[in-house]
């Protein structure tokens, strides 16, 4: 059995709403790297961009995952940059079961566009939708645990995902 369950994925995908359900399913505890980032700093996600740039945020994220995943019976949401350094993952890898959530351009476009705390997505959102997808696709290959959640509500998906960890006891 696995210690903990991290989910990954783009931006829009549904980690947050899938990782509580799961959570609250299994017993386990819910966190979120991007909610941890902002209690640390005391910062919104939107400031650390504007004030100190993505790299001291980037920073803070590996640092929140450490803090997170060292721990166990955790459903650990990251956020959908979190994939970018091969240290983040290999530090997802050794603590769970690394889950990757997928949906449709329009799907994200949908669901994002009305959103002003997704610095990366400011201005024009299919655009930077499509671009960054195209570039971030291959990085999130690596979870062992691949699911289309086009066409699944998010129990579901959190059903499946609930699945494959006992089916691995
Ligand atoms: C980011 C995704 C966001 C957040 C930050 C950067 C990214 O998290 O970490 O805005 O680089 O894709 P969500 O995936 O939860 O929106």
């Amino acid at each position: 059995m696995y210690d903990n369950v991290v989910l990954i994925g783009f931006m829009g995908t549904g980690k947050t709403s899938v990782g509580r359900i799961l959570a609250r399913r299994l017993g386990w505890t819910f966190v979120d790297t991007d909610e941890h980032v902002e209690r640390t700093s005391g910062l919104t996600i939107s400031q650390i961009f504007a004030e100190q740039g993505e790299e001291s945020f980037r920073r803070l994220e590996t640092q929140a995952l450490k803090e997170l995943l060292a721990h166990r019976d955790r459903v650990v949401s990251t956020g959908g940059g979190a994939v970018l350094k091969e240290e983040n993952r290999s530090i997802m890898m050794r603590s769970g079961l690394v889950a990757a959530l997928q949906a449709k351009e329009s799907v994200i476009v949908e669901r994002v566009r009305k959103d002003a705390n997704r610095p990366l997505l400011q201005g024009e959102v299919e655009e930077r939708v499509r671009t960054l997808m195209a570039a971030r696709r291959p990085l999130y290959e690596f979870a062992p645990l691949q699911i289309h959640t086009d066409f699944l509500t998010e129990e579901q998906v959190a059903l499946e995902i609930e699945s494959r960890l006992k089916g691995e006891a």
